[in-house]
């Protein structure tokens, strides 16, 4: 009786001291966490859609959620990206904490399946209230907040221990076309005079593309479906394969009504909340308030022509060539971007599976049929026609026809063309992908003069690394056209960097299953000091793309944000002075630091 009484003063004690102490979150051990009472009490706040978390793949575990068919399920869903969304706390990029096992195949679990750095609780918002319940509830407790749309976030943004999550992927009040784009309030500083699509929430692009298809119209969507509409992506600058012509992501957005830190909803545009329109179109996700809706254009369809290219060595002495083949691609595309071209490719050496085939392969041949190393790219041109296209390219063809590349490279070349937009976008771009494995990932966006130096090569080279790294490189040509105009916009709060961009390269290097920690931070060491550190020394003045951009990036606030950082800083400030936003890498991320303690504990640096 004793003991328990001296135990409950120092509960006592320490929960006053803790609720007192706000240089840090609170986290699910201390004290001053939220009883199951006043859980209960936010559950009825939000019409008993408070959902308290559990791991996907929990049911491959011993446990109360143990359960081997549902276990099979998960597992022979795993890699989907629908189903990773579908769950409240599934990502793209999985975590170590909790692996999916395959008991078919008799894996055992070789640890416990815990939440990591995953929220404990997640509100399934389907109403704006719901938001600002949840917002009201995380300042009152002090808890980290965390918000998430689809959870394709590859810099671990929308995630976060010891959190609880809005999860905006429900909250949906239709898709709405407007033939001729309506401002609220009578704005009279929107300019744009074109159709437009009010997005109400968390929808993917696979559901508005359907809906820009039966209109006749293009819409700037991701170059994957199943990105969300108006969260990260967007509020990150956004690419797509319509980008080059239409501009970015952020570009698109007309308006926006988004849910404040003090739980106001208000419409941001170039008339009212302007510093807020700006800061959300490319500033970043997660950091200013909670968008619910966007209107964005939508512009009339046209013809595609694409080329698809690929090329790879014959045999091993044709490597040197391959790389000089590789550069030689990368010189051309300013020139090609100016011309009308833009698109996506990717190149590796020694790929896990094969990145070029030839289909023309016979037993009799001395060459491969299925190359892991090789480079392939699909680039297309609006409004001209393939043969149009193939004589834009005809002066880079020649370069790689001749000797003695075309002795020891297998090519292949093709053109189509299509009738919309829609349809090249459902043929050659728009591949659902699964989700990612294991990877660390870093990038620079390329001007034209890194893409023509001469130190290109050498730099292609260090970014690769040797073939045992597994590396891949992906190519995202979409920059150049409307998207260097649009830095004329004033409410543009995308990185400047973007402006001067034609190729947005970005290198990723896995380590295999169940790799060590120390193996794995070897990988990211390498990213950060080697492949990308050899980037940003080619393309010194430019910067990298925020949403797929290297999380260990020692300059990420000059290199994400660019000379927007001060702006955005002060904005961010503005509308979240209790700094209740908080994601790594995003604006006002500076001021706090995750607790290396074990418990992961989010806490203010000290001045
Ligand atoms: C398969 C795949 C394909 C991709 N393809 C492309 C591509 O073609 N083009 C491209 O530019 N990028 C692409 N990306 C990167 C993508 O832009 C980022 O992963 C982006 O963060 C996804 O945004 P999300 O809202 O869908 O994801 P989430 O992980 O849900 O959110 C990402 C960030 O946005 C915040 N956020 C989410 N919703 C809101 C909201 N409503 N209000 C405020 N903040 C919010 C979150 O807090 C988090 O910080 C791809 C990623 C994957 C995994
Ligand atoms: C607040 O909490 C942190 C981390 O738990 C601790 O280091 C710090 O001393 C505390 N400050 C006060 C004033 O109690
Ligand atoms: C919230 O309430 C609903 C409906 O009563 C219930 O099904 C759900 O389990 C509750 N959530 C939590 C975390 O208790
Ligand atoms: C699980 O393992 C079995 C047996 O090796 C295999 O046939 C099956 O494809 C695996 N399942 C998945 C989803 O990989
Ligand atoms: C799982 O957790 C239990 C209890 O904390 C612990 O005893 C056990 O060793 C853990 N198992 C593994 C595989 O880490
Ligand atoms: C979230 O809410 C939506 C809409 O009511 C519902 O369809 C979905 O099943 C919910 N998700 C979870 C995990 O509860
Ligand atoms: C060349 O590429 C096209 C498009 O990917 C493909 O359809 C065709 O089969 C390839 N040709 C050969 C010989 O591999
Ligand atoms: C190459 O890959 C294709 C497609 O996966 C496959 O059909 C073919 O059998 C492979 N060819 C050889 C020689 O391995
Ligand atoms: C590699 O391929 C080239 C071109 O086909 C050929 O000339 C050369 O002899 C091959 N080298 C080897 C080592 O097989
Ligand atoms: C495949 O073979 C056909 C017929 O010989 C030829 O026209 C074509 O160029 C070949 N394709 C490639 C990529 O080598």
């Amino acid at each position: 009786m004793l003991i328990l009484k001296a135990l409950l003063f120092v509960g006592c004690a320490i929960s006053s001291v803790v609720a007192a102490n706000r240089s840090c979150k609170c986290a699910p051990t201390d004290p001053c966490w939220p009883s199951l009472g006043l859980w209960s009490s936010l559950n009825r706040t939000v019409t008993g859609r408070l959902i308290k978390n559990v791991q996907p793949a929990a049911a491959c575990y011993p446990g109360p959620y143990q359960d081997d068919a549902e276990c099979d399920h998960v597992d022979s869903q795993w890699t989907s990206q629908d189903f990773q969304s579908s769950t409240p706390i599934g990502l793209s990029y999985p975590t170590e904490s909790c692996p999916v096992l395959n008991l078919t195949a008799g894996q055992q679990p070789t640890q416990n399946c815990t939440l990591g750095d995953q929220p404990v609780y997640t509100v399934n918002a389907t109403e704006a209230s719901h938001v600002s319940e949840a917002i009201r509830f995380a300042k009152r407790h002090n808890l980290r907040l965390v918000i998430r749309d689809t959870g394709h976030d590859l810099l671990r943004r929308s995630t976060g221990y010891g959190s609880l999550q809005i999860w905006i992927k429900y909250l949906r009040t239709g898709v709405v076309f407007q033939p001729t784009f309506r401002p609220s309030n009578r704005c009279s500083k929107s300019t744009w005079k074109g159709s437009a699509f009010q997005i109400g929430g968390g929808y993917t692009w696979s559901d508005v593309l359907d809906e820009a298809a039966r209109r006749g119209v293009i819409v700037v969507g991701g170059g994957t479906p199943s990105v969300g509409c108006l969260g990260g992506w967007m509020q990150g600058g956004g690419h797509g394969p319509a980008a080059h012509d239409f501009g970015l992501g952020a570009d698109q957005v007309l308006e926006a009504t988004v849910v404040l830190a003090n739980g106001h909803v208000v419409t941001a545009n170039p008339c009212q909340y302007s510093d807020l329109f700006f800061s959300i179109r490319g500033g970043g996700g997660g950091t200013y308030g909670v968008v619910i809706s966007t209107t964005v254009k939508a512009h009339p369809t046209n013809t595609v022509a694409a080329q698809q290219l690929s090329f790879a060595p014959l045999n091993a002495s044709g490597m040197s060539d391959f790389m000089k083949a590789v550069e030689l691609v990368y010189n051309a595309y300013p020139d090609l971007s100016d011309q009308g071209f833009s698109g996506y490719g990717s190149w590796a050496l020694r790929s896990p599976t094969p990145l070029v085939y030839n289909y023309n392969y016979t037993l009799s041949d001395d060459g491969n049929a299925n190359f892991t190393t090789g480079f392939t790219h699909t680039i297309a041109i609006f409004g001209k026609s393939a043969q149009e296209a193939q004589a834009i390219f005809s002066p880079v063809a020649s370069k790689l026809a001749s000797s003695p590349l075309s002795q020891s490279l297998f090519f292949n070349t093709t053109y189509s063309s299509f009738p919309t937009y829609t349809a090249y976008y459902t043929a050659l771009s728009g591949i659902a992908s699964p989700i990612g494995s294991s990877a660390a990932l870093g990038s620079r966006l390329l001007d034209r003069n890194a893409l023509t130096s001469p130190r290109l090569g050498e730099t292609l080279q260090k970014v690769v690394g040797a073939p045992e790294q597994y590396t891949s490189v992906n190519i995202v040509f979409v920059g150049g056209g409307q998207v260097a105009r649009d830095g004329g916009d004033p409410y543009s709060g995308v990185n400047p960097a973007w402006r001067s961009n034609y190729v947005h390269n970005i290198v990723a290097r896995g380590w295999a299953p169940g790799a060590d920690e120390a193996t794995r931070a070897a990988v990211y060491r390498d990213i950060t000091d080697v492949k990308v550190a050899a980037m940003k020394n080619l393309a010194e003045g430019t910067g990298a793309y925020m949403n797929e951009g290297d999380r260990f990036d020692p300059d990420y606030l000059a290199d994400f944000y660019g000379s927007h950082a001060k702006q955005l800083t002060s904005i961010k400030r503005k509308y979240d002075p209790g700094e209740l936003f908080y994601c790594p890498t995003c604006i006002g991320s500076e001021r706090w630091r995750v607790e290396d303690d074990g418990t992961g504990r989010l806490c203010r640096r000290r001045a």
